[in-house]
């Protein structure tokens, strides 16, 4: 054979080898447009039912880990749980994140329950954050219930990338606070605090980046692969932590846990930090009176009247909760921003020219709930 024919065809061949390969792979992000909710009725829910948990389930958490369950007791009628198998003991030792994440389960379901025609009531059950049933919720007709809009629920997502550095304009920052001013306080990004949340996030995540248990923890909760995405329905999706193109391809096809204990990934993170904080409009802090379980619950609903506000006024909110839970940074917190009161949520908020779609999964209604 011709020494030019030759080289065209191992070139060709490896051409071919080469597309094969990447129709083959997993060619992109699995996302919550991608998944498909299973309706098997174990238990036998009303069709408003099913639809008000799907919608309370959009709710964030932390590393998405959904540590919610729900007991069924009787039609309309609920405890909503705490899954201690979704606890991130590494980075949440005392459950407090995951009360929180709850209280945000309990706003979502308290508006999707009134645009359904229904009010709810809800009994806490729980007096500690490690208790397995942490609040009764029974839903009953009402005439006058709000009608809330459940496309904002549906919409709602954390965004980490893209923020301007435009502070927030003062009505948007009343709109948000709305009043609360005990409870959400703004850290413009002209301030002096600013510049310290800035710093002191950045060490966090280093001490955190480096601390085995909580890398350990984050590995397990990410998903590489769609086909893990699809089977788990939780956790760090590469479409949620916004990976997308090239880098996203190799993620999804050569990465799994082992490669996140791995020094080159725990640089990439702490570098990925240094550019989210340096673009945004400030701060935002949710404080809260105390710890109890009532208290975290309140906050989580808080949050997430909160962030259901933000997508119509083009604003974004991304949690960064390493200070709170590195001892090293936390204790230094109060007394540098001068506040008193446990602070419950650091949010980066800043501005977006676009809005990307909601793409975090979520486990369909079957899988959360039991008898
Ligand atoms: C209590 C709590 C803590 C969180 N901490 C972080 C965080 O430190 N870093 C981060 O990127 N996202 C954080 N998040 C956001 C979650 O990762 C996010 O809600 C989840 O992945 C689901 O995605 P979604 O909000 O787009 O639906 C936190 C959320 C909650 C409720």
């Amino acid at each position: 054979m011709k020494r030019r024919k030759f080289l065209t065809l191992t070139g060709s061949t490896i051409v071919v080898a080469g597309v094969t390969y990447y129709l083959l792979s997993d060619k992109s992000n699995f996302v919550r447009a991608n998944s498909k909710q299973n309706e098997t009725t174990k238990i036998p829910l009303k069709p408003d039912e099913r639809e008000i948990l799907l919608l309370a389930s959009l709710a964030p958490s932390g590393h998405n880990t959904q540590p919610w369950f729900i007991k069924y007791t009787e039609p309309y009628h609920w405890i909503i749980g705490n899954d201690k198998t979704r606890w991130l003991r590494g980075v949440d030792p005392t459950q407090r994140e995951t009360i929180l994440s709850i209280g945000a389960f309990m706003q979502n379901l308290e508006y999707a329950a009134g645009n359904a025609g229904y009010s709810c009531q809800f009994d806490v059950l729980a007096s500690t954050n490690q208790d397995e049933h942490i609040v009764d919720v029974k839903l009953t007709k009402a005439p006058n219930v709000n009608n809330y809009d459940i496309e904002k629920i549906k919409q709602r997502r954390t965004v980490r990338s893209n923020y301007l550095n435009d502070v927030l304009e003062k009505e948007d920052a009343a709109y948000l606070i709305n009043g609360e001013n005990d409870f959400i306080h703004y850290i413009p990004n002209s301030s002096k605090e600013h510049q310290w949340m800035n710093e002191q996030t950045i060490e966090a995540n280093k001490i955190q980046s480096y601390r085995d248990a909580a890398q350990s923890e984050l590995a397990n909760w990410i998903r590489f692969s769609s086909k893990d995405a699809a089977k788990n329905e939780d956790g760090l999706t590469l479409a949620g932590m916004e990976i997308e193109g090239i880098p996203g391809w190799y993620l999804r096809n050569f990465y799994n846990k082992a490669d996140v204990m791995k020094k080159g990934f725990r640089d990439q993170s702490i570098d990925k930090v240094v550019q989210q904080v340096a673009q945004s409009a400030g701060w935002l802090l949710i404080i809260s009176k105390d710890y109890a379980v009532t208290t975290l619950l309140e906050t989580g609903m808080r949050l997430q009247r909160l962030l259901l506000k933000i997508r119509d006024k083009n604003i974004a909110i991304h949690p960064m909760t390493q200070i709170i839970e590195e001892a090293a940074t936390n204790q230094l917190l109060n007394s540098s921003i001068g506040i008193n009161e446990p602070v419950q949520f650091i949010l980066r908020t800043g501005y977006l020219k676009n809005y990307p779609e909601p793409v975090s999964l979520r486990r369909s209604v079957d899988k959360f709930i039991r008898t």
